[in-house]
């Protein structure tokens, strides 16, 4: 096992093994990252090995605070301050210029980097052990979906990484917001753990754009966070003739139960039917279903409220192969 607690001296050994070059998977308020020193070409080269990530897909560089978002961007402008003071540490990545310390393997050869400030102490304690920016995609083999437990990085990369650092699930469940200031107009380029609508009440609306990198980078490709087993999308919630013998249910909320005895496997996103309980426990409901022997999936829409729209873009996602 690769897996320790996240006590502080396995966060310092962890740091240790950042600045030796080494793996270490750690806990975000997002998902689960797979780390290394952000200022070592080699190092960050066996995070796109253990993922088998394409080089162009570029990787987020954590940080602990503004002043350490300056060691990897050229500087943050009235807008990057604006939303650092408000959403950091959080689920926002900002994608500014970059200084040269990055090296291009870590932005695909832009002239960009994407840098955010994890709200996760342990995350925070890794960070500041290294004493370095850390580098980290989400910890899962390229185009699956993310993991939010240790136990998911440890059945998938436990034996390509150094470390997992074990701190519990993520609170938020879903990847964070990318907002790219990197011209005149801030663009969404992901939406994610901090609502598009909080972030256009702070600095005005954002352009919805696709296609800003070299080729379309995953978290914008058609299929991602995608499990094994065919998903299909609803456009209501599932009525009695939907099931089927094999197949599973993603509810939103609590199904009747004439609808739910019509499947093998039902998972609620939220008992409670709250859309943040949703985006917490989605990832995990994901792999329980696709673990289950299941034919086909079947996942009811989500509300269009709040972190509504950031399900649904991974569940859109989630369908397409
Ligand atoms: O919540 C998160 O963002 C998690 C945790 C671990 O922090 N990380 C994460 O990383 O989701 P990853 O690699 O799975 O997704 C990063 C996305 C990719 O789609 C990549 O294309 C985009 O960020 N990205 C990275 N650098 C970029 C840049 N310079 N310009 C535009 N997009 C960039
Ligand atoms: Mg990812």
């Amino acid at each position: 096992m690769t897996t320790v607690p996240a006590s502080d001296a396995a966060i310092a050994q962890a740091g240790s093994v950042i600045r030796r070059g080494g793996l270490v998977a750690f806990p975000t308020e997002t998902v689960y990252g797979l780390g290394a020193d952000a200022l070592s070409a080699p190092a960050c080269a066996r995070i796109f090995e253990v993922k088998g990530r394409p080089r162009f897909d570029p990787l987020i560089v954590h940080v602990a605070d503004q002043e350490g978002a300056l060691q990897v961007v050229a500087g943050l402008d009235a807008r990057a301050r604006t939303l650092a003071e408000r959403f950091w540490p959080g689920p926002l990545t900002l994608v500014l210029p970059k200084t040269e310390r990055v090296s291009d393997l870590v932005t695909s050869g832009m002239p960009t980097v994407a840098v955010r400030v994890p709200a996760h102490p342990v995350a925070l304690a890794l960070i500041r052990a290294a004493g370095r920016p850390i580098a980290a995609p989400s910890a899962n083999p390229f185009g699956y979906v993310s993991p939010t437990t240790a136990a998911h990085v440890e059945a998938q990369l436990g034996g390509a990484v150094d470390v997992i650092l074990d701190g519990g699930p993520c609170a938020v469940g879903i990847e964070s917001t990318i907002v790219d200031l990197s011209t005149p107009a801030a663009a969404l380029l992901r939406e994610g753990g901090t609502e598009t609508a909080a972030i256009e009440a702070a600095i005005g609306p954002l352009a919805r754009r696709a296609g800003t990198l070299p080729v379309n980078a995953p978290g914008q490709l058609e299929s991602h966070y995608a499990p094994r087993v065919p998903l299909r999308l609803l456009a209501a919630r599932a009525a009695p003739g939907d099931g089927g013998e094999r197949r599973g249910l993603l509810a939103f909320a609590e199904p009747r139960p004439d609808v739910a005895k019509r499947f093998s496997v039902v998972e609620v996103l939220s008992p409670t039917g709250n859309v943040r309980e949703a985006a917490q426990r989605l990832f995990a409901c994901l792999r329980r279903l696709d673990d289950a022997g299941l034919s086909e999936v079947l996942a009811e829409p989500v509300p269009d409220s709040g972190l509504g729209p950031a399900i649904r873009d991974r569940l859109v996602r989630a369908s397409r192969r």
